[in-house]
Parts: C-alpha cells; structure tokens; sequence
C-alpha cells in the first residue's frame, strides 16, 4: 500500500468527520512526518524527535473518532488506549509500560500476518498434499492394505493387473484426486484431523492480579511446559485445508524474524494514541487519592521523553514513538498536567464545539452517517423512512438547543434525540411491513416538542 500523503489523509478522515480541520491537519501531517523519517538518511533519522500532539476539545465533537479512523489509515503499528486505565507503578492496575508492550504485541501480529501472506502459496501446496495423504495414503508394501478409516469411500482402483504398476497407479489416483480437489468436488467429503489445543487456565488468576511482567514470564513457561492436548475431529476437506495451511505457515515462518521486524517498527514508526489524558490531570496535587494521578503523569515521562521498556519479545525502545494525547479537559485544563508533561507534547490543537450547521452535516455526509443508519435499520423490517429536509434541520435545531439549555455533550446528542423519537417505530416496525413513513418537521416536532418545552424532562430523557 501506498503511503498517503496529508492531503489524502484528511481526505479520509472528511468520510467520517465533520469539520475539525485543524486536528485533522495536525494528525495528517504527523502521520506523513512518520514516513518522512524513514526516508531520511540514518544518521540523521535518529535526530529527528516526534513532534507529540495534544487535542483538546469539549465532549462528544470527534476527538476518539479522529483517532479511531486514523487507525484504520496508519500503515504503522496504532494503538489507541485510554490514560485513566493507567495506575501508577505500584498500584494494583496497568502500568504505563503495558501499552509498549501491547503496542509490540499487535506489531507482531502484524508482521505475522504479513508474513503468513506471504508463505500462503506454499503452505497450500503442503496442505494439498498432507490431505491428499489422508484421502490415499501412500501405498504400504503389502497390496492388500485395507483404506484409512473414515476415507473408504475413495475409489481404490489401484488393482495390480501387471507386475508393479501399484506405483503409478495411486500415482495418478493422486493425481486425478488433486485435480478433484481443486475442482472443489470433494468440498463435501470428510476427513479426520489432528487438531491441537493449548489451554492455561493457571495464567489467568495471575493477570487478574495485574502482575504483568510476571505475567508474562508465566505464559512463556507454562506455554510450552503444559502438555499440547489433541484432539481428532472430523472436519470437511476445504476447513481441513484451512487448518492445515495454518498449522504449514507457523512451521513456515521465522519468529525471530518477525519479532526483530515487530520491534523494529514499533520502535522506529509506532503511534500510541492516548486518549482521555484529562482524567488523569489534577487540579489539586498531592492531596487524597489523586497522587495516583500524578504519579501516572511521572511514569509517563520517561516513555513519551524516550526509554528501554522490557516486552516478552525483546527490549523496545520508545524515543521516536509518536504519542497523540486527546481530552476534553472539562474539569482540568492542560495547565494541571504537571510541566514536564506538558512541555512533551509541543503540538496543541483544539477542536471546536459544533454547531448546528454542523449538525446538519453530521446527521447526513458522513459515510455512517446517522440518518443512514435509521433508514437502514427499518428496511430490515420493511419499513421504509423517508427524511424531508425539514426534518433535519428540526433534528439538528433541537440538539442545538438542548445542548444550550443542559449540558453540552457535542454530537453525541443527535444519538439520544434520534433515538427517542424512533422509540415507537423501532417498538412497532415488525408489524408495520410495507409501510412507508415521512419523517418531516411536523414530524420530529409531533414526538419531541413536548419533551423540549419542559427542561426538566430534557435534561433526564434527551
Ligand atoms: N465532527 C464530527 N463529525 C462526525 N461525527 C462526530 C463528530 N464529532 C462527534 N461525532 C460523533 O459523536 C460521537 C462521539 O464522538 P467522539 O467519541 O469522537 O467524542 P469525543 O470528542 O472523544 O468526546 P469525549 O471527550 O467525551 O471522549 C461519535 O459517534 C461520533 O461519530
Ligand atoms: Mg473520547
């Protein structure tokens, strides 16, 4: 895959976010600058520090969608976590090194992937074989060999009529049954394999107790320690393909290989997307249960600044991991983000309370749009709504307002507005096959008017 360009990444991210241009901006060029470095000679490439983002915006306008869709677009290990899962070391809860080590952890499957792609063709051709084995194996000394149980039903025409043509006989038996099988003639038959498990049930109480580093250790012991259960199970031949092409493409590929190449992305290209760093800002240090916070803050120093953080595929270094921060700040400000943490993320971008224009927006051009999402939910049950422009700009004037009169929770108030005034169809819709409902103005108005003019209803049902 290409790497995009910043003008393509926010062309992406205009599918699914209304305005918000410029974190859209800040994120797309920090993703293309991961890209940039690579290209740079080496001795230089060490040089160049990520340049950490900090979004900052009220709830509910696109701060964790932002980073959802970018996901999707990173070509580079992503991982997107909350701050407030965090403890600080000592407490019983995740650490703050656990998202390196989760972020390595989806690298290498990552890379994994790739390379079982990779091998696919010829973990394949072995599964072919290895079950054209099961369907005739190979011929033993004696002739009179009675066929593998659960396979008789494969004509065994291999009947000798001169001196040693046995060979060639099931030699194109095999070969007419190859051809079947690509053919998918025999995607009905069924064939016994092995399959192995492996079950830990001693690692779990570990995890819960959040010892992770020991956690760790324990699976890799254990893990190859506890007897491998198999099992035979019958299965039809294309799954049996399936299972035994996987089972090829682990023997085919090189784990050191992979976990070299995980670590080296990680290191070299990896973005940690952390959201809700907000919750973990106080406004007062150092008193009561919030020294936890704090104490967060100081463990998160060292690995956005850059250190060694141990992971049970090697030692990760996180100097050019790019951290993307996002919070609300509704309660704290950045400003009660202790200093230092601050300082590291030297990009702000603020993302602003959305309008009802953008409502408008919102409700219809996205590619989920919510609008989209109604209409494609009543279909299932025959009902087909139909939205006059009216509506939605009705739809969007009272998520406005509402917005104003109680607490602004950005978009995310469309979700409670067109969900209330559904309730009836969604209550009613399986009976209603065949109908067809406008939804107009006098529409949105006949359900929602009433719950709008008292503030209190508003405030607890919309
Ligand atoms: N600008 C936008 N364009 C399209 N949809 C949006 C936009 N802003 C918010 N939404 C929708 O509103 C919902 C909430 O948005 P999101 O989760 O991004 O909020 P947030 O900014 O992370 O808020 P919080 O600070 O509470 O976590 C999502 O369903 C999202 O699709
Ligand atoms: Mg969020």
């Amino acid at each position: 895959m290409k790497p995009l360009n910043p003008k393509e990444i926010v062309a992406e991210l205009d599918k699914y976010i209304i305005g918000q241009d410029m974190a859209k901006k800040a994120v797309a060029i920090a993703l293309r600058n991961r890209w940039r470095r690579q290209q740079v000679p080496e001795e230089l490439r060490d040089e160049i520090a990520p340049k950490n983002i900090i979004m900052i915006g009220p709830t509910g306008v696109g701060k964790t969608e932002i980073a959802r869709r970018l996901a999707k677009l990173a070509q580079s290990p992503f991982l997107k976590i909350e701050a407030s899962k965090f403890t600080e070391v000592g407490y019983v809860g995740r650490d703050v090194e656990s998202m390196v080590r989760d972020l390595t952890e989806l690298a290498v499957k990552q890379v994994k992937d790739e390379e079982t792609e990779n091998v696919q063709a010829k973990s394949y051709e072995i599964a072919e074989e290895k079950i054209l084995d099961l369907l005739l194996p190979p011929p033993p000394r004696r002739a009179s060999a009675t066929p593998m149980p659960g396979v008789q039903e494969v004509e065994t025409t291999a009947k000798p009529l001169s001196a040693a043509p046995e060979q060639s006989a099931s030699v194109s038996t095999r070969e007419k049954l190859r051809t079947m099988l690509k053919g998918g003639k025999l995607d009905d038959r069924e064939v016994e394999l092995e399959i192995t498990q492996q079950n830990m049930p001693v690692v779990e109480i570990f995890s819960a107790a959040g010892l992770e580093e020991m956690d760790i250790n324990l699976k890799d012991m254990f893990g190859s320690m506890l007897p491998k259960k198999t099992k035979k199970r019958k299965v039809k031949i294309p799954e049996a393909l399936e299972i035994v092409a996987k089972e090829e493409a682990q023997k085919l590929i090189d784990m050191d290989k992979v976990m070299k190449m995980a670590i080296q992305r990680v290191e070299q290209s990896g973005i940690i997307f952390l959201d809700e760093i907000d919750k973990i800002a106080s406004r007062d240090y150092g008193q009561g249960p919030d020294v936890s916070r704090e104490g967060v803050q100081r463990d998160l120093l060292p690995i956005v600044e850059g250190s060694t953080v141990t992971t049970k595929y090697g030692m990760v270094k996180t100097d050019h991991i790019l951290f993307i921060a996002s919070g609300a700040f509704y309660v704290s400000k950045p400003a009660d983000l202790i200093p230092e943490l601050q300082g590291r993320f030297p990009i702000r971008v603020e993302l602003n309370s959305l309008s009802k224009e953008d409502f408008v927006r919102i409700l219809t051009e996205p590619q989920n749009a919510l609008i989209k999402q109604y209409i494609e939910l009543m279909k299932t049950e025959g009902v087909a709504l139909i939205f006059k422009e009216d509506a939605i700009e009705k739809i969007a004037e009272i998520a406005t307002s509402v917005n104003e009169r109680t607490e602004n929770i950005g978009a995310r108030r469309l979700h409670t507005i067109m969900e209330k005034q559904f309730e009836e169809i969604s209550f009613n819709a399986p009976e209603m096959k065949g109908q067809e409902v406008i939804v107009d103005a006098s529409y949105v108005s006949g359900r929602l008017d009433d719950l709008i003019k008292d503030e209190d209803l508003s405030r607890y049902i919309l």
